[in-house]
Order: structure tokens, then C-alpha cells, then sequence
């Protein structure tokens, strides 16, 4: 029997994941290798929707793979590859984009968010459809369901949509996936403002822990994070943001669960906790930081495990393509 295939992306919009990456993300993928025909991206055709430069996306995109790789994926049990290598992805989104209307991108709310820094008219016109690349993407590999966070629901929906809509149009082309929200209680919050999640564009250099960077760096920041002026160790996100967050990320990290944490620690101060999770933060990722380095060191090995990652994707996403174009009279 086949196993259920499932689809994820990630953008190599930066020179490291951020614990969030990896706690909601990363750490999931590599968990669900075996049990699922997985198709895992480097999703760099999302990365131009905003100005980029070309040697910064060429480096990000290697030095993401790569720590998909030190997190444990291994091109033997999924297809790791970079978006763009798989050009059916750019072309079932035209022909996705054809059959969506103007009304119906205008209601995505993540264009109006991303926009609005800088107002609607200097966004760029991908960064206005890039949810139709998002559909794509999915289509493209007849996913059974999608993984994603509650902020992507919407997009998920437009993806229901025009699958359906092209099945009834033109013939069925196209699995509709279910959606598969992921819960918030993986959310890793931002360690100076516990209040918001951990983000690379929105968190200050303090609030967030990029994996690859210096363990003494991120100890400093876990140390310096901030907490609130009782001294009891809870779990209490309402009250006590702060330090729920550092329990969460010490049971997702170790061996312990939040109430055994709990136990573990009465009596002791926020101190204590933090040296401790230090230690354990950097006990994981200092490993990690060295596999990432030297599979950074052989980019020939890395490319020609992308090339394998693409080929595979090709074979699934150029059969689906070609269904579309027949279908749709190409
Ligand atoms: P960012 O929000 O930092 O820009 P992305 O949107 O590129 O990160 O997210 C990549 C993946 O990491 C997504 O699957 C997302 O759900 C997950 N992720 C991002 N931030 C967090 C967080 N703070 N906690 C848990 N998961 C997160
Ligand atoms: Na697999």
C-alpha cells in the first residue's frame, strides 16, 4: 500500500532557521519521513516576491537545505529539493492563476498584511499571487493533506477551491487535499516580547535563536530573556508568557515534560531554569551547527543531492502537469 504523500515548503529567506523553524517545522519533517511519501522544498520561487539579491538567495537556499539535512533528513526516505529546479511548479501557476479571479486573490489577507508596509502599489505583482504558486504547489504532488499553521488556512482553502474547480471545469486533474491545521501549541514566542511568536521579520535580534548561530550567543539571549517580577516556575501562558514559553522550549528540547518541569523546579529561580535550558540549547544545536558546516563544505555533494531531490519531484509533479495541459487543450 502506498503511503500518504504530504508536501512542505520553507523559504530561504535567511542564514539560519530560528528555533520556531525548527520546533514547528523542521522537527516534524524529519519525524515524518518514514510514514509518509514525503516531498520536502526550499521554496526560492517564494523568495523573489520581495527584492532579493541573487547571492544571498543562492546562499540561503544551500545553507537551508543543508540544515534540513543536519536536522536529520536523508534523501533516501524524502525528495529534498529546491522549488525552482522543478519548473511545473512556475507553470501549473499560470495555469491556476488563469482560473482564479481578481476578486477572489484580492481577499487574501496576507497580501494586505505584507503590503502594507510599503503600500499596495509597490508591491510586486508575484508577491500579490504568490498564493496561487502556494496552490500549485500542493496540486502539483496530489497531497492527500497539507500540514500548515492557522495563517495559512485561507491559502489552504483557495487551494480546495480551484482544485475542485478545475476537476469540474475541465476533469478531474487534482487530489483536494484536507486541510491539517497545526495547533499553536508549537508556537515558540519571541524571547524579549513572549507575547508574539518568534519571527524573522518581525523579532528583534534578542528575541530570537537562529540555530547556526554562536552558542554563546543564543545562552545570552535565553538568559536575558524576558520573564515577569514573581519568581514561581508555572506553566501559565495567560500570566506568565515568558516563562511558559522557556518551559515549552525545554520540553520540546529534552527529555522532561512541562509538569515534570514544574516539579523539577519549585522552589528554584528563573535563573536556574534558564542556565539549564542554555545548556540544553546549546548541547542540541552545537552539533547541529557543525553538520550544517561541513555539508556546506561540499556544495558539489549538496547540489547533486538537490539534483536527485528535483528529479524525484519531477516525476510526480510532470505527470500531473501534463494531465492539466491535455485536459485544458495544450
Ligand atoms: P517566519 O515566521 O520567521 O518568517 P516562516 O514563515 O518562514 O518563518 O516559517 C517557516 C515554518 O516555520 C512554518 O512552517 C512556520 O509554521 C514555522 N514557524 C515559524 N515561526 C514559528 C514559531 N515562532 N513557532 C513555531 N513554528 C514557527
Ligand atoms: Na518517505
Amino acid at each position: 500500500r502506498a503511503l500518504p504523500r504530504v508536501l512542505s515548503g520553507i523559504q530561504p529567506t535567511a542564514d539560519s532557521f530560528h528555533l520556531g523553524n525548527y520546533l514547528g517545522a523542521v522537527r516534524n519533517w524529519v519525524a515524518m519521513q518514514d510514514d509518509y511519501d514525503a516531498y520536502y522544498m526550499v521554496v526560492d520561487l517564494h523568495a523573489i516576491t520581495v527584492e532579493h539579491d541573487p547571492q544571498a538567495l543562492r546562499r540561503r537556499t544551500r545553507v537551508s537545505a543543508a540544515q534540513l539535512l543536519a536536522a536529520g533528513l536523508e534523501p533516501q526516505r524524502c525528495a529534498l529539493f529546491a522549488q525552482s529546479h522543478v519548473p511545473e511548479h512556475a507553470q501549473l501557476a499560470w495555469v491556476m492563476s488563469c482560473l482564479t479571479g481578481f476578486g477572489e486573490a484580492s481577499r487574501m489577507t496576507q497580501f494586505k498584511d505584507k503590503s502594507a508596509k510599503h503600500g499596495v502599489g509597490a508591491a510586486s505583482v508575484g508577491l500579490f499571487t504568490y498564493p496561487i504558486l502556494m496552490v500549485a504547489d500542493v496540486l502539483l504532488y496530489q497531497a492527500g493533506f497539507v500540514p500548515v499553521g492557522e495563517d495559512q488556512r485561507q491559502h489552504l482553502e483557495l487551494t480546495r477551491d480551484l482544485a475542485q474547480r478545475f476537476n469540474t471545469r475541465y476533469g478531474k486533474a487534482f487530489t483536494v487535499p484536507e486541510p491539517y491545521i497545526i495547533k499553536d501549541t508549537a508556537k515558540i514566542m519571541d524571547l524579549q516580547d513572549p507575547t508574539s511568536k518568534m519571527s524573522k521579520s518581525a523579532s528583534s535580534p534578542g528575541g530570537i535563536l537562529e540555530l547556526l548561530d554562536d552558542p554563546k550567543v543564543n545562552a545570552k539571549k535565553i538568559k536575558s530573556a524576558v520573564t515577569d517580577t514573581e519568581r514561581e516556575i508555572r506553566f501559565d501562558e495567560e500570566n506568565k508568557p515568558g516563562v511558559a514559553n522557556l518551559l515549552r522550549i525545554y520540553a520540546a528540547l529534552g527529555e522532561r515534560t512541562i509538569p515534570e518541569l514544574e516539579r523539577d523546579y519549585e522552589g528554584k529561580g528563573y535563573g536556574d531554569l534558564k542556565k539549564d535550558l542554555a545548556d540544553l540549547v546549546t548541547e542540541t544545536f552545537q552539533p547541529f551547527k557543525e553538520r550544517t558546516e561541513e555539508i556546506l563544505a561540499d556544495t558539489g555533494k549538496l547540489d547533486a543531492i538537490l539534483a536527485e531531490g528535483a528529479e524525484k519531484a519531477r516525476e510526480v509533479a510532470s505527470r500531473t502537469l501534463a494531465e492539466v495541459y491535455d485536459k485544458i487543450g495544450f
